[in-house]
């Protein structure tokens, strides 16, 4: 690429991503676009005159400057909250619908990954990077592990991690190898520890791949600082591996001092510091826009988008019209534009920073005050991580030898199984650490620290109903005090 500092990553494509033939119809199909008058007699596409659809007409909040709080006004006048209107038809709009319903490339339509492009450079500015339409970040990342994972390769992640996609590759032969974090997210130096120690003839091809969520990190809420992402990076470059940065609550950063109010800073992305093309990263509209959009996009470099591209162009084509046009439409001019967009994030942050807030007064006042566990405030996301002070239980052991072949020392994970099904019986979902352990063969990586006696966390959310956060902690405090109470 002229003018780009983007180092040959070739070596990291996998197998199945080297055999993959670019879908030779679509080639034919790109011919189309050669010239101004050319003639298809190629396609097998249907004539815009008889898709049975001529308007989409599309309500939104309005973000007009009047409206101070975007989403406040939203949500609290009800039908009579202030909109914006927009209207796509068959030849009319930023995208009319004889040109978005017709199939597409794998990139996405052409004027949706140019306003996506325009989003991406207004938040990270990347260097030199392409962006690439997804079903938002369950098919982003997966498709990432795809191009990248060979049978037998190691990945990183944190050893608390979304357990979602941490599934995903396994069956592909991906092994996991967890790097230990703390209250600011994934260590630097354990990364580094693990990288410098590994043994090729032993354990076979260094790690080259690290999956990890930057911010408000799902399960734990962590968020990693600035000088974490530089030492991360610094250890990417050294060791040579590539970052996959699953970002979809980059918009829900919090307050911190000297960084609030109107001139909230976000936080820079892996994105935005990486010169070498090393950073695949994978945005979604889902925790801004609404889950059922299942729109996102990846941006990378040229050649691991060509190859995403490639991959999709052989399987779902595209993802669907209906959100394209939707997306296009609110990043243009007839929509919110990306100033609007910024305007709705900025507000939608502080809308889950004050569900935070009360969440946790919350949770001091039911659940901390019995002094059986206890919460940090997360700088971003979705989540809070409760520890639970488990080591208070009355049958608490630290001196139990397992005989399955578990270095546990501790009796952790069967206190907080049995602790799980008593939340439930008290009428309360949460989600055990136990599902969120990175899968590995621990016995290879944990040995003096097993993660099962650290299992005593439960990720609770405070993106829900605010009516029933304070019945919820009430009942998860009631629990806690009769499970602790119980020497049985
Ligand atoms: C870390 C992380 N990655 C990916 C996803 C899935 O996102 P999407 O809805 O865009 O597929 C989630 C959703 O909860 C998530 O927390």
């Amino acid at each position: 690429m002229a003018g780009s500092s983007q180092v040959d990553l070739t070596h990291h494509l996998s197998t199945e991503t080297r055999l993959r033939k670019p879908n030779p119809m679509k080639a034919i199909w790109r011919l189309t676009r050669r010239k101004a008058d050319m003639i298809s007699l190629a396609n097998g596409d249907p004539h815009f005159t008889l898709y049975p659809i001529r308007k989409l007409e599309f309500e939104v909040a309005s973000v007009e400057d009047g409206v101070l709080d975007p989403v406040s006004s939203w949500r609290g006048a009800g039908a009579s909250a202030p909109s914006q209107s927009f209207t796509t038809t068959t030849h009319s709009g930023t995208l009319p619908l004889k040109a978005a319903m017709q199939y597409s490339a794998g990139a996405g339509l052409p004027d949706t990954q140019r306003v996506v492009t325009d989003l991406t450079n207004f938040y990270h500015s990347p260097p030199d990077h392409v962006v690439t339409l997804t079903l938002g970040n369950g098919d982003g990342v997966s498709k990432c592990f795809r191009l990248l994972g060979e049978p037998g390769d190691h990945f990183l992640t944190d050893e608390f991690s979304f357990s979602s996609l941490t599934n995903a590759p396994l069956s592909h032969g991906i092994n996991w190898v967890p790097v230990k974090i703390d209250n600011g997210g994934l260590v630097p130096e354990e990364l580094e520890r693990i990288l410098s120690n590994w043994n090729e003839e032993q354990q076979g091809r260094r790690p080259h791949v690290l999956y990890t969520v930057p911010c408000g990190q799902n399960p734990t809420g962590c968020t990693l600082s600035v000088e974490r992402r530089r030492k991360i990076y610094a250890l990417a470059q050294r060791f040579d591996f590539i970052i996959i940065e699953d970002d979809p609550y980059y918009y829900l950063q919090y307050d911190a001092d000297g960084n609030e109010g109107e001139t909230f800073k976000f936080m820079p992305s892996f994105l935005s510091i990486d010169v070498d093309g090393r950073v695949m990263r994978v945005d979604s509209l889902s925790k801004v826009m609404a889950p059922g959009m299942r729109l996102g996009w990846i941006t990378s470099s040229a050649l691991f988008h060509d190859h995403l591209v490639t991959l999709v162009d052989s399987s779902t084509h595209h993802p669907h019209a209906f959100g394209q046009v939707f997306l296009t439409e609110m990043l243009s001019s007839s929509g919110w534009n990306i100033s609007g967009f910024d305007r709705w994030v900025r507000s939608l942050r502080k809308e889950y920073q004050r569900r935070r807030d009360y969440f946790l007064r919350t949770f001091y006042q039911e659940v901390s005050r019995t002094g059986l566990a206890s919460a940090n405030a997360p700088e971003a996301g979705m989540f809070v991580w409760m520890k639970v002070h488990i080591d208070k239980h009355p049958r608490y052991r630290s001196d139990v030898q397992h005989t399955n072949g578990s270095k546990a020392k501790t009796n952790v994970e069967e206190l907080m199984e049995e602790l799980f099904e008593r939340i439930l019986d008290g009428g309360v979902v949460v989600m055990p650490a136990s599902i969120f352990v990175a899968p590995s063969d621990l016995n290879k990586f944990d040995s003096d620290d097993p993660i099962q006696d650290r299992l005593n966390f439960l990720r609770l959310t405070f993106a829900g109903q605010e009516e029933t956060m304070q019945p919820a902690l009430a009942r998860l405090a009631q629990v806690l005090k009769e499970f602790f109470a119980d020497t049985k």
